[in-house]
């Protein structure tokens, strides 16, 4: 499963290689591009890699298709390229996309971590001036449930954290990140999984948020918003989500 197809033989981009306004244009391309229009998508369902994680999660999936194979696709062809693949998640909820990650890597590099960061019992409290969602929504998430599918599935790798980020990332022992996936969906917890976690990612290291573009998350999207207008960054992909480049 691990001898998988690079990129340029699966979809071709005409825009060169390099570095621009902090991130990688033509990667950006290969992926948004390659699924939305270059044929990208098929070629990655009929992946037996892609298949056995879809197939072995046995948890329902919140993140959507297009988002899960851009996920996907950067697990297997660009993460191997940083410095580290750790990888940590905001916002897990009953792990259905935890689930994903960790059995991709599984096979991709062992001893990389998926962290998984929730509070499994619900949302916090929201700011009424700007998110959609309630305290208390997604309460019914279990975490007992989930060490129990990760125990069956035998995964290692997969290390849920429970609480509030404010008060369980600060003295996470792990890291540096390859890939932030921020998906929390309010504008407190996106505020502070972005601002947190980009000192502790390794150089060119994936932030990629699951609901800033989602049209019941205008939270969410104002946090992104900050981000680039306090950081001066562009985006590396605005569909199917954002993806922005730590450090380049
Ligand atoms: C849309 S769900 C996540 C979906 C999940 N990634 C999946 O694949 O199914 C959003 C989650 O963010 C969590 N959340 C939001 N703010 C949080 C915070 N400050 N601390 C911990 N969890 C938070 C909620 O509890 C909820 O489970």
């Amino acid at each position: 499963m691990r001898d998988l197809p690079p990129i340029e033989s699966l979809v071709h981009v005409s825009v060169v290689d390099g570095v621009r306004g902090g991130r990688v244009p033509r990667e950006g391309y290969q992926r948004g591009w390659g699924l939305q229009f270059g044929g990208l998508s098929e070629k990655i369902e009929a992946e037996p890699l892609f298949r056995h994680a879809i197939n072995s999660v046995g948890i329902p999936q919140l993140v959507s298709p297009e988002n899960r194979k851009n996920i996907y696709l950067l697990l297997t062809r660009y993460l191997p390229k940083l410095p580290s693949q750790n990888i940590i998640e905001f916002g897990t909820y009953r792990g259905g996309n935890a689930l994903f990650m960790a059995l991709i890597m599984r096979e991709l590099n062992p001893s990389a971590k998926v962290y998984a960061l929730d509070t499994f019992t619900g949302m916090p409290e929201t700011d009424k001036t700007r998110d959609a969602h309630s305290a208390g929504d997604f309460s019914d998430a279990s975490l007992p449930v989930l060490n129990e599918r990760i125990a069956q599935l035998g995964l290692t790798n997969l290390l849920p954290v429970q609480g509030l980020f404010e008060d369980t990332f600060p003295g996470l022992d792990a890291g540096p990140f390859g890939l932030a996936h921020i998906d929390c969906d309010i504008y407190s917890g996106v505020k502070f999984a972005q601002d947190a976690v980009w000192p502790r990612m390794c150089a060119g290291g994936y932030v990629v948020y699951d609901d800033a573009t989602v049209s019941s998350c205008l939270g969410a999207t104002e946090a992104v918003e900050e981000l680039i207008l306090e950081r001066k960054i562009h985006s590396e992909q605005v569909w199917p989500h954002f993806v922005f480049r730590v450090g380049l």
